[in-house]
């Protein structure tokens, strides 16, 4: 049995890898009480604040069917909505939130900012993105692996692109939290910083898990159970294209990388929003001016067989119900049903 009651949930680094397995088998349970249409409204009367700097299709969403599925209601307030950041502090913004709402959801830029809120709101905050980390995104993406590997202790997980955004930053923690055999595939100039590995490395003595930074994908994708990436530019970075595609590009996810892995069942996996053709606005405009049609990952990867990336887009649902339930209210017995 685990008490998260209270805890914010701000990035991995605070969570054990035994939390972090419970709440992804909280998770699971959610899932299959959703699926047989079993009501789990256990935060009943709770109201909770979603505050968004940042766009967000999976996590605003999410957060708003996981939170009405609870018994709760969910407000979102977009930045530009309310006072914070333009005529109000984010000291006061977290007192005033937190006197009216159960729970507190940030999506933004820096990470102090989701600090500042949880330091001063007292009730639980939960990081929904910083440039820092994404940690509700690794529990979807661990369930995802759990639900087809069967576990997460051992599995060799590759993230190959931009090693040192919030994603590269929170998968190589969260794989040494479980135990993972963990690859970071990027030019040297984008791995994570030393401060992340370092602590990574500190985690991973513990838990047996192991840590390998290399630019060589030969190296990183031998034997692969998973190969994860993300875009080479988040959001924030946009000045950032030129550089990055030049850096990034022998780095696409495509079938010449799937079948170095010589693994028939290898995972593709991607956080989504994934520029696998360029068929969008901004898509179109990189087109316009690098002459690219794809990016991080090739169209065929993406809608191969290989491909769990809408298992996770849904699966961030489960697992920020089982983050906003278990730090709001008692969920042990629910982990049985
Ligand atoms: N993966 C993810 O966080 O997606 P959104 O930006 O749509 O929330
Ligand atoms: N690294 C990406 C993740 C989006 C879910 C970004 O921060 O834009």
């Amino acid at each position: 049995n685990f008490d998260l009651k209270g805890r914010h949930f701000l990035s991995l680094n605070d969570f054990s890898g035994d939390e972090l397995n419970y709440l992804i088998d909280l998770s699971a349970a959610f899932k299959r009480q959703k699926q047989q249409g079993v009501p789990h409204r256990i935060c009943e009367g709770k109201n909770v604040a979603l505050l968004f700097e940042k766009p967000s299709t999976r996590t605003r969403c999410a957060f708003t069917v996981a939170a009405i599925d609870l018994g709760m209601h969910p407000e979102y307030l977009g930045k530009s909505d309310i006072q914070f950041g333009k005529k109000e502090s984010v000291r006061d913004t977290a007192i005033v939130l937190g006197r009216m709402f159960d729970g507190i959801q940030f999506r933004g830029f820096a990470h102090e900012t989701v600090e500042g809120l949880a330091k001063d709101a007292r009730v639980p905050v939960w990081n929904g993105l910083t440039d820092l980390y994404h940690p509700t995104q690794i529990l979807a993406d661990f369930l995802t692996v759990k639900e087809q590997k069967g576990e997460l202790s051992g599995i060799r997980f590759v993230y190959v692109g931009d090693g040192r955004n919030n994603m590269g930053n929170t998968l190589l923690i969260g794989g040494a939290k479980v135990g993972m055999d963990m690859r970071i595939c990027a030019p040297k100039s984008l791995w994570p910083s030393d401060e992340v590995v370092d602590f990574a490395r500190s985690v991973a003595a513990e838990t047996g898990a192991k840590i390998m930074l290399t630019e060589s994908i030969d190296e990183a994708v031998a034997d692969a159970d998973v190969i994860y990436t993300d875009v080479w530019v988040s959001m924030g970075e946009e000045a950032e294209f030129a550089e990055r595609i030049k850096l990034l590009h022998p780095y696409q996810v495509n079938m010449d990388m799937l079948t170095k892995t010589n693994n028939s069942d290898v995972m593709f996996l991607h956080c989504l929003p994934a520029f696998h053709d360029l068929e969008t606005e901004v898509g179109r405009a990189i087109h316009a001016e690098y002459g690219l049609t794809e990016m991080e990952v090739t169209d065929e990867v993406f809608r191969s067989r290989h491909s769990f990336v809408f298992d996770q887009a849904e699966n961030r649902m489960h697992t920020i119900k089982a983050v906003m339930a278990a730090t709001l209210t008692d969920t042990n017995e629910w982990l049985e049903r």
